[in-house]
């Protein structure tokens, strides 16, 4: 998915942002098979393209030259600003330069995608509501990844000796005060690690979200009914296994799982399903009405190999983005660590990472507050 940017300006600016951008609309209009090139220039330059393409002996901002559907050479077409408009334009708005080129980029863009204004008033107003509505989904994309830290390891270590200490309750504070936007808890059926002393003064003390995880099971259900968490995360639970092992099987199901839904929404609980990434999983979390889906990240963290990594890698990035593009908002976890949490978090379609083990061994070398921050730091911000 190449975008060109070429700055033929005489005014120096930062382009990485515009690039950034420029590839996110071109995931949001599924239109990475195509290049897109961007080019900067001044106003005299764009006089002279305005006089020569639209016989207009002005300055504009932005002009657009498409590239037809059936070209083979997959060029999208050329995008053309003068940023000496931009910036005048960014000046009366009294907004950011880079928010002004934003906007020419998606106005530029839709032309390129066959609206234009200029024909009709109906097609006028397709156009801008077009751009509203990229806009809004470029935006969604670009908020910053939030970081929630899984305390079930604390409770492990305690339940290990049957004392009282190490208490995942304080442990979650510290979390919290060195910058993580989320707890998270799982209450398992046999309460190996977290109690359900544990999950009451977690509801009552965290400040930022909490997240219980959970498996589908009557008991646990009536104790999230009753607590109301600020989400469930529904998981498989097997007595046997030593973490979560595998994804949810959303699709094989559908009725359990929607009931549970129903209820928990009733409550006001928005509900994650944590699938394998995989696209039947995807849509039937859609159809089940989930808000979230948090996506398995174990197998990419597990890899033995760079390419199986980057197999399992595109894997996840094809999912969340089916997963983001439906509607569902997208958080992902298991597995992740210092090495392999930035390769995730930069995809722009995932809102949250859900981080446990990884945190909680570095925080035994280092202490739970840097260990928090130096996983936060790793994140794009
Ligand atoms: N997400 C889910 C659904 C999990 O079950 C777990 C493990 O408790 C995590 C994330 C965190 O995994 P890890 O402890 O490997 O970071």
């Amino acid at each position: 998915m190449p975008v060109f940017i070429k700055n033929e300006s005489t005014k120096p600016i930062s382009i990485s942002a515009l690039h950034n951008d420029a590839e996110n609309l071109l995931k949001i209009c599924r239109r990475t098979d195509r290049e897109l090139s961007i080019l900067l220039i001044d106003d005299q330059r764009m006089t002279e393209l305005n006089s020569q393409y639209r016989n207009r002996n002005k300055p504009t901002n932005v002009l657009s030259f498409p590239l037809s559907d059936d070209s083979n050479d997959n060029l999208l077409g050329d995008i053309v600003i003068s940023l000496d408009t931009a910036r005048q334009e960014a000046q009366l708005k009294n907004i950011t330069m880079h928010k002004r080129l934003q906007t020419l980029l998606v106005h530029g863009l839709v032309h390129l995608l066959g609206y234009d204004h200029e024909r009709s008033v109906q097609e006028a107003l397709d156009m801008e509501k077009k751009e509203r509505k990229l806009l809004a989904q470029l935006a969604r994309r670009k908020s910053m990844i939030q970081l929630a830290i899984n305390v079930d390891h604390v409770a492990t270590l305690r339940q290990a000796r049957g004392i009282d200490e190490p208490d995942p309750v304080l442990a979650a504070g510290i979390c919290e005060l060195a910058g993580a936007a989320g707890i998270v808890a799982h209450l398992r059926e046999d309460r190996r690690h977290m109690q359900d002393r544990d999950i009451i003064l977690l509801r009552q003390t965290v400040k930022t979200k909490l997240n219980l995880e959970m498996g589908a099971d009557e008991e646990i259900i009536k104790i999230a009914l009753d607590l109301k968490p600020d989400m469930v995360t529904l998981v498989p639970e097997k007595r046997k296994e030593l973490t979560t092992e595998g994804g949810l099987d959303v699709a094989g199901q559908k009725k359990k799982l929607s009931e549970v839904i129903i209820r928990m929404t009733e409550t006001g609980i928005p509900v994650s399903l944590f699938i394998d990434p995989d696209s039947s999983q995807i849509q039937a979390a859609k159809e089940i009405n989930a808000t979230f889906v948090e996506i398995h990240t174990g197998r990419y963290a597990d890899a033995l190999s760079e390419e199986e990594a980057d197999r399992e890698f595109t894997l996840i990035a094809e999912s969340a983005e089916e997963a983001f593009e439906s509607g569902l908002r997208v958080n992902a976890g298991h597995g992740l660590n210092y090495r392999n949490s930035a390769r995730v978090a930069a995809l722009g379609t995932i809102e949250e990472l859900s981080i446990g083990h990884a945190v909680m061994a570095r925080a035994i070398m280092v202490g739970l507050d840097q260990a928090v921050r130096e996983m936060k730091a790793l994140l794009p911000s």
